[in-house]
């Protein structure tokens, strides 16, 4: 099938490497529904893939509650009638120590990354294996094997998420579904350009910062090739695989 008839959900498509992934869709001619928690970013994205051409539309809700991951679902049969790939993305963020985190940290960790993710699969697969095609693919992190001190529970659900492309790999294989996650490293998005002003320090500093054997972080884009190449038919002998995409770190310093 021709790129242009195909069809993409990403969740947390607004903003980061969602968008990035959203724009490396669209200028592949992928049709996009964009589902966000946030409806400012949401439009702004929304606005700047109309201006190169795409044909999106964008819902704003939580991947948190499983009728807005069918709603995107929805959106995309509405609209175009098939869903070719998923690209589960979203994530919540939490910095509290492992032995610090109580309900308040482990609750919205569990509901978004790991239920939300869940259920953002949960609501394509049935299309997809209508179809006897799809691909999936899930944004875990390097973290998800490489330990650190800074986000423990987020952690634990990136590792959860490796695991849950390898469970859906194996179920949905024999109805022509490919499931894969996409693990980077650290990656410069206006989150942490944000972040770092707070912390006082530069956004010359933080691309500067020495990670990997490549000795710096990602680009968004970097991460958007790496998705695009696994739910594209380039990469349609491989599922259940999880891959670095991290500059060496995981390999070493
Ligand atoms: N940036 C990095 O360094 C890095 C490294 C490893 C893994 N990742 C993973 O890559 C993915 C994207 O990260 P990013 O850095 O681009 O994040 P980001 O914060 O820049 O963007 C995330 C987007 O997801 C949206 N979102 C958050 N919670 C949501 C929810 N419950 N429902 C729907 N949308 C929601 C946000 O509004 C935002 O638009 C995440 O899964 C993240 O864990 C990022």
């Amino acid at each position: 099938m021709h790129p242009k008839e195909r069809v993409a959900i990403l969740t947390g498509g607004a903003a980061g490497i969602g968008k990035a992934c959203a724009v490396r869709f669209a200028q592949e001619g992928f049709r996009l529904v964009l589902g966000d928690v946030s409806g400012q970013d949401g439009e702004q994205t929304l606005a700047t893939l109309h201006e190169i051409g795409a044909d999106a539309v964008f819902e704003q809700g939580s991947i948190a509650d499983e009728a807005f991951c069918s709603r995107l679902a929805e959106l995309a049969l509405e609209r175009w009638g098939r869903i070719d790939a998923l690209v589960a993305n979203a994530a919540h963020r939490d910095f509290t120590r492992l032995v610090d985190a109580g309900s308040a940290e482990w609750d919205p960790m569990l509901a978004v990354n790991l239920k939300g993710t869940a259920f953002s699969c949960k609501a394509v697969v049935p299309t997809m294996a209508r179809q006897g095609s799809g691909s999936i693919v899930l944004l875990s992190s390097v973290h998800w094997q490489v330990g650190r001190k800074e986000m423990p529970i987020y952690d634990v659900t990136k590792a959860g998420i490796v695991s849950m492309a390898k469970s859906l790999a194996v179920d949905h294989a024999p109805d022509g579904i490919r499931v894969n996650a996409v693990c980077p490293g650290l990656t410069i998005t206006d989150y942490h350009v944000r972040k770092a002003i707070r912390e006082g320090r530069s956004v010359e500093e933080l691309k500067r910062t020495q990670i990997g054997l490549l000795g710096r972080p990602a680009a968004p884009a970097e991460i958007a090739a790496a998705v695009w190449f696994l739910a594209s038919d380039e990469a349609s002998f491989i599922t259940g695989q999880a891959l670095m995409v991290d500059g060496g770190l995981s390999v070493g310093h």
